[in-house]
């Protein structure tokens, strides 16, 4: 943990410097910078299990120097794992804001780089959309609905939690209970009942800007990404459909899939993805296999691409640094 604070020292220092133009007395090891990594798990997952601290482990061995933040939004697993099926995400993303401004390191770092698995995916863009502070580098996103279901996955057997989400999700999804209390359905998205969704949807109609009125911090903070790539997994069939993961929008009677380019999200550009796109910024992937299988060697694939040190040039010049002198 010293180590890391040590490094933002350095690197508050160097800005410091820099501001008083003479960086070349700042000593640097080889210039590079290592952003911290936030992780945001998926539904029936929680902070504790073995799974997520490999997964924080991958990290750190493939960018060494990388500080990971595991998202909770309790202090045990088993209250984090049940608030995954429920609870007011609008509330959730607010506690996460507030967990993450006020870690000491993460704080303080220039920028963090973003993983979300499945749900927590489009969670962690409702982070960067509202709150963003600490600001976003990079985002990756595994199976994640970012056009919502418009199906909720089967439970397993004797998984009460699941069950009584998937109970409540059918005896009523655009209830004001539903929606302020289970969590997949604050991104319920059957096109089919889209004047409902639309009128009700607490957190995946109001994220997406589908509204009339569009919320331009959204779009701000979305394109100020450096790289935002969505993975879909090719045989996924518990996140339905399994294109939301890439945007695409998908009409259950014929299986007609829409690409995010065709749709008004986009070519309205009502979230930023359109300008990040023409950037090249915006990465479409498929990863193979069913929902969240995924491998070491993709995994260290990706962290190798999207979550290496920074040069240090590029670290000070970091929009929070500018915009927001009060870190
Ligand atoms: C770091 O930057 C300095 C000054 O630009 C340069 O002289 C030095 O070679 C760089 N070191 C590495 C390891 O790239
Ligand atoms: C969810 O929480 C927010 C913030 O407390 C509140 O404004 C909103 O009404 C809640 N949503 C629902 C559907 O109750
Ligand atoms: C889905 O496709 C069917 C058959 O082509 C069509 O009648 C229907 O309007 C489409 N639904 C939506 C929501 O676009």
């Amino acid at each position: 943990m010293r180590q890391f604070v040590k490094i933002w020292a350095s690197l508050a220092a160097l800005t410091l410097s820099a501001a008083v133009h003479s960086p070349s007395t700042v000593e640097d090891d080889d210039n590079t910078t290592q952003l911290p990594l936030i992780i945001w798990h998926g539904l029936g997952d929680d902070f504790e299990r073995d799974g997520m601290k490999e997964v924080a482990t991958l990290a750190e061995s493939v960018n060494p120097g990388t500080y990971v933040h595991i998202i909770r939004l309790a202090d045990t697993g088993s209250g984090d794992r049940q608030a995954t099926f429920f609870g007011n995400v609008t509330e959730q993303i607010e506690i996460v804001c507030e967990q993450l401004a006020a870690d000491p390191i993460l704080s303080s770092a220039p920028a963090v780089n973003a993983l979300g698995f499945s749900q927590g995916g489009q969670f962690l863009r409702g982070y960067i959309q509202r709150c963003n502070n600490p600001p976003v580098r990079n985002l990756v996103t595994f199976g994640s609905q970012h056009n919502g279901i418009s199906e909720f996955q089967s439970c397993s057997l004797g998984d009460w939690l699941c069950k009584g989400a998937e109970a409540l999700l059918r005896s009523g999804r655009w209830t004001d209970f539903a929606q302020s209390h289970v969590v997949p359905a604050q991104y319920f998205r059957d096109p089919t009942e889209l004047d409902a969704y639309l009128e009700k949807s607490n957190f995946l109609a109001d994220i997406n800007n589908e509204r009339e009125l569009k919320n331009v911090k959204y779009k701000k903070n979305l394109q100020s990404l450096n790289m935002f790539a969505m993975f879909m997994f090719d045989e996924d069939t518990v996140a339905v459909p399994k294109e939301s993961a890439l945007f695409a929008e998908v009409n259950a009677t014929d299986g007609t899939v829409t690409p995010l380019q065709e749709r008004p999200i986009y070519k309205e550009d009502w979230l930023g993805l359109k300008k990040l796109d023409d950037q090249g910024k915006l990465h479409f992937k498929s990863a193979p296999g069913q929902h969240m299988q995924l491998t070491e060697e993709l995994l260290k694939k990706t962290f190798k691409e999207y979550f290496g040190p920074i040069q240090d040039e590029e670290s000070t010049s970091l929009p929070r640094l500018v915009a927001q002198p009060g870190f």
